[in-house]
């Protein structure tokens, strides 16, 4: 249990009592509902970032690849990074639920949308160095995380090879163009030939969501050495007026819409 949330709720439980008696004036000032506001939102209770130890990417990447095989892409690279910071650090890692981002699987729910393993490293970057809305000093957060999507789309994938793969035929590698689950395994299965239930399409999802953690920890490593350098500069609602991938002409043909603020 946090002290300081536990005395701070304390703290509002007895304002309550002042209020029931002398209310007036604090709720005509407003307090009450700035600070119900406050919790609501977040706002003061939430502490983070979390603090950050490097960590060895290849041993990153091993747990990752092992993690797949339990709770699949997503949890598996918040899994390998974690773990090694709940030994390192302790809380507040000891307390996060891993395991119940298990919904990432098959790019969130079986529905092909983000790559679990992207997400899971957006988590990661964002729990770690804090959001882009929390200020300049947390910028990197997000920009650690459209790294790893830029990336994940412009790499043969699976880079990474495990110490001891649990299929042993050869997993060819494919770019994805795009942080999608669906298109990035659509490739792979094309390329490849093998069924989406085949022991080589499994194995070849686990070996890239250990790629992306081996990526990742590569990435948080420079940041905590203070010689990271963004990587990726898209930034697609000023560039193109519109939340987007960039591989427009996969979806659109040779007819790329013009969104319509930019039309007048
Ligand atoms: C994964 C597939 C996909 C990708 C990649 C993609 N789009 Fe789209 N986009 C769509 C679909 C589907 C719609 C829905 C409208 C439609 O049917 O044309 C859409 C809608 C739009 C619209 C709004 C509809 C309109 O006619 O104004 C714009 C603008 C647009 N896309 C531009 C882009 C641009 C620019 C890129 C690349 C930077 C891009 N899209 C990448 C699939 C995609």
């Amino acid at each position: 249990m946090d002290e300081t949330l536990f005395s701070r709720r304390g703290f509002f439980r007895n304002a309550g009592l002042v209020t029931a008696t002398a209310g007036i004036a604090l709720a005509s000032s407003g307090m009450l509902n700035l600070t119900k506001d406050a919790e609501a939102k977040g706002g003061p209770t939430e502490k983070w970032p979390w603090p950050y130890e490097k960590l060895d990417p290849e041993n990153t990447a091993e747990l990752a690849y092992n993690e797949w095989y339990r709770v699949f892409c997503g949890a598996a690279v918040i899994s390998s990074v974690f773990s090694q910071l709940r030994e390192k650090v302790g809380e507040p890692y000891k307390s996060f639920p891993i395991d119940a981002y298990v919904f990432l699987e098959g790019g969130m729910a079986g529905w092909g949308t983000i790559c679990g393993s992207n997400a899971g490293a957006n988590i990661v970057s964002n729990m770690i160095i804090g959001p882009r809305i929390a200020g300049p000093e947390c910028e990197n957060g997000a920009q650690i995380g459209a790294d790893a999507m830029q990336w994940y789309s412009e790499t043969a994938l699976p880079s990474y090879t495990p110490k001891e793969p649990r299929v042993k035929s050869a997993i060819i590698q494919t770019t994805s163009n795009s942080p999608l689950c669906h298109i990035s395994v659509g490739k792979w299965m094309k390329k490849s030939g093998y069924a989406i239930s085949s022991p080589e399409r499994r194995d070849r999802c686990a070996r890239v969501t250990a790629s992306v953690a081996f990526h990742l920890v590569q990435d948080l490593n420079a940041w905590k050495d203070n010689t990271y350098k963004p990587k990726s500069t898209w930034k697609a609602v000023s560039n193109v007026g519109i939340t987007a991938q960039q591989n427009c002409t996969e979806c659109h043909g040779a007819n790329i819409p013009t969104p319509p603020s930019a039309k007048k």
